[in-house]
């Protein structure tokens, strides 16, 4: 989701908004933005709907001059994807340029005042309020500013970008510059993330740690209600009342960076074959054969804590959830803990009864997503201690959890998520053994799980040698409209995930649905253009899910089952039959989700669809 980005050093500014931008481009967005200031107080402004090459030809066209600049790469809420509402906006007449992430509730009235007081707008947009109210603390100040030495204007600045955002309801980061100072960028976040990276006589600002990898390694994370004054020689960061924070510099952690396509076609191809590796790196160092258990370093919570704990909530957003709802299944059977989960963006407004024996997970692969973050923050508010399952490191989520647990998948650039989703469920599994062990699941159970686990990569790679037979499949089907996803227990969330990717990256309608449950309504959907694709491991519930392929059948619908391998009787059922290799029932998601992404992936392919950048979604959704 909308990305920003900032230079002031000695440098070309555009060059390095724009290869900062780039690598924001996999968060989603529809138009992008770049403000630089030259010399002789001039701002130079480029924007454009679409595409940040776009912007760039622009840019090569009429360049932007300047070592001081701000770019945004926007994913529209207030106003369409145009280029009048593509950010950075201009504050008054011109004398400073705003890029703003997040949402503003109370833009209307705070426009209308606007409005009257004679500022002119050139958006629909909600951050454009931002710029003019700072412009208005800017003009009440107009005579103390005038001759006043550049130290004590910055002071005034800041007044008046905290005078700005204390009028605001909603959640932002902001980067400012401004055309009488062409030595300085003013940012400020509440809610939305933002980070100052550290270089010689210069520095960057960006809403993405890794957006500054090709720049720098160090690092500061500005917190919530925090400002930084940049200059290229010096970083101060103050509070929103004017007090100075002492700031951290962190080390970037090397790995996060994007590595780029590596010979693959898309992201999403790439990071699915990935799995096997990102699994490996997820179990590395966690599984501990003489006490037949797993590892975490950083729960926080000693066994005895843990021990006592009764009930257990998982909270997230999408394929997280997902991932969190197989978790569920897992820890139950293995801890036998209830465990809850719920969507993030419902549970920050409900009110649940909590007790002090309550744990809560916030699982994310991005550690910004907006609901996640909330929901982590009211249940932290409440008393309750969180932890994460996260995937990036330093992100606002493992920062304000009170502990977690790290996915090491490495970075996940496609939209569609695919390998977070395997190594969520790979550490929901390990926690489960975990937390099994420290009750009473038995030495032996600990061990055969430990071993399952070990396999599990491998298996994940014999998997993605279905990915000829899926694709041969994907250029039959690809010309339906509607799809079925239908599995049970463990295999209904992977159902509802191998549903999700398709729609994310197809923009076909697709439904996940528990194979039963199908026959109290999206039966009625079944005809012979409508696929149902069961997920059929030899599992508890094999033989149930047999016979709700029946009533397909009877019914005219094609089916394609995911089964395991060496079943001979699939075939005799379904249309098409993918296998798998066996694994303990406990993984079956793991191993089956495999030609569901591929599936996806090679229908979008067909159908001409931007695979790693659909239509409509971002890949971190810092907005509420
Ligand atoms: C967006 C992404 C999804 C992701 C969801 C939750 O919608 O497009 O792929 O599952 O956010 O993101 P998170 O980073 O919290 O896992």
């Amino acid at each position: 989701m909308c990305g920003i980005m900032g230079y002031v050093g000695h440098r070309g500014a555009s060059e390095r908004l724009l290869e900062g931008l780039r690598r924001l481009e996999y968060r989603g967005y529809d138009s992008a933005g770049l403000a630089t200031l030259g010399s002789g107080h001039a701002l130079h402004v480029r924007k454009q709907a679409g595409r940040i090459a776009e912007l760039a030809s622009d840019v090569a066209a009429r360049p932007a001059g300047g070592s001081t600049g701000i770019a945004h790469t926007r994913w529209a809420t207030h106003g369409a994807a145009t280029r009048q509402n593509a950010h950075p906006h201009l504050g008054g007449n011109g004398v400073l340029a705003l890029a703003h992430n997040g949402v503003i509730e109370n833009f209307q009235p705070l426009k209308e005042h606007l409005q009257t007081a004679g500022f002119q707008f050139r958006s629909e947009t909600d951050s454009e309020v931002i710029a003019h109210l700072v412009a208005e603390g800017l003009r009440a100040q107009q005579r103390e500013l005038a001759g006043t030495p550049a130290a004590d204007v910055y002071e005034s600045l800041v007044r008046a970008v905290s005078g700005a955002l204390s009028q605001l309801r909603g959640t932002y980061g902001v980067a400012l510059v401004f055309r009488d100072w062409p030595e300085l960028i003013i940012a400020a976040r509440l809610g939305s993330p933002l980070v100052v990276g550290v270089g010689q006589g210069e520095h960057y600002l960006a809403s993405d740690g890794a957006a500054l990898a090709p720049f720098t390694d160090k690092i500061v994370y500005l917190a919530d209600h925090q400002i930084a004054v940049v200059t290229p020689d010096r970083l101060r960061v103050v509070q929103r009342d004017g007090a100075t924070v002492r700031h951290g510099v962190e080390r970037l952690v090397a790995g996060q960076e994007d590595g780029g396509l590596d010979g693959y076609p898309h992201y999403m191809l790439k990071e699915i074959c990935e799995q096997p590796r990102s699994l490996t790196n997820a179990l590395r160092g966690r599984l501990n054969d003489d006490d037949a258990t797993a590892v975490f370093g950083g729960l926080n919570l000693t066994p005895q804590q843990l021990r006592r704990v009764k009930r257990i909530i998982l909270t997230a957003c999408g394929t997280s959830w997902h991932a969190a709802l197989v978790g569920e299944y897992l820890i139950e059977e293995l801890a036998r803990i209830p465990v809850e989960v719920e969507y993030a963006s419902e549970l920050r407004y409900r009110n649940p009864p909590l007790g002090e024996d309550t744990l809560l997970f916030a699982v994310t692969q991005s550690g910004e997503t907006a609901d996640t973050l909330a929901a982590l923050r009211e249940m932290k508010r409440k008393g309750l201690h969180t932890l994460a399952i996260c995937n990036v490191v330093g992100s606002t989520i493992s920062h304000e959890a009170d502990g977690g647990i790290y996915l090491h998948a490495g970075p996940e650039i496609g939209v569609a998520s695919t390998k977070a989703f395997t190594s969520q469920c790979a550490v929901l599994a390990l926690l489960a053994l975990y937390l099994g062990r420290l009750n009473d699941l038995s030495f032996a159970r600990g061990t055969r799980i430990i071993e399952a686990l070990r396999r599990l990569p491998e298996q994940v790679e014999t998997a993605l040698e279905t990915d000829a037979q899926v694709r041969e499949l994907a250029a039959r089907y690809g010309s339906a409209r509607n799809f079925l996803y239908l599995g049970r227990q463990i295999n209904f969330p992977t159902a509802l995930e191998g549903a999700l990717k398709l729609k994310e990256i197809s923009y076909l309608h697709a439904e996940g649905y528990p194979a039963a449950e199908m026959k109290h309504g999206p039966i009625a959907l079944v005809d012979q253009d409508t696929p149902a694709v069961f997920l059929v491991p030899r599992d508890s519930v094999y033989d149930k899910v047999r016979s709700n392929i029946q009533e397909v059948r009877a019914r005219g619908g094609p089916v394609i089952a995911v089964g395991t391998a060496g079943d001979r009787e699939l075939p005799q059922l379904a249309d098409d039959v993918i296998l798998v290799p066996a694994v303990e029932d406990f993984l079956t998601p793991l191993v089956h989700v495999i030609p569901l992404q591929l599936l996806a992936y090679h229908i979008a392919v067909s159908r001409g669809c931007d695979v790693d950048k659909p239509r409509n979604l971002a890949k971190s959704v810092t907005v509420e």
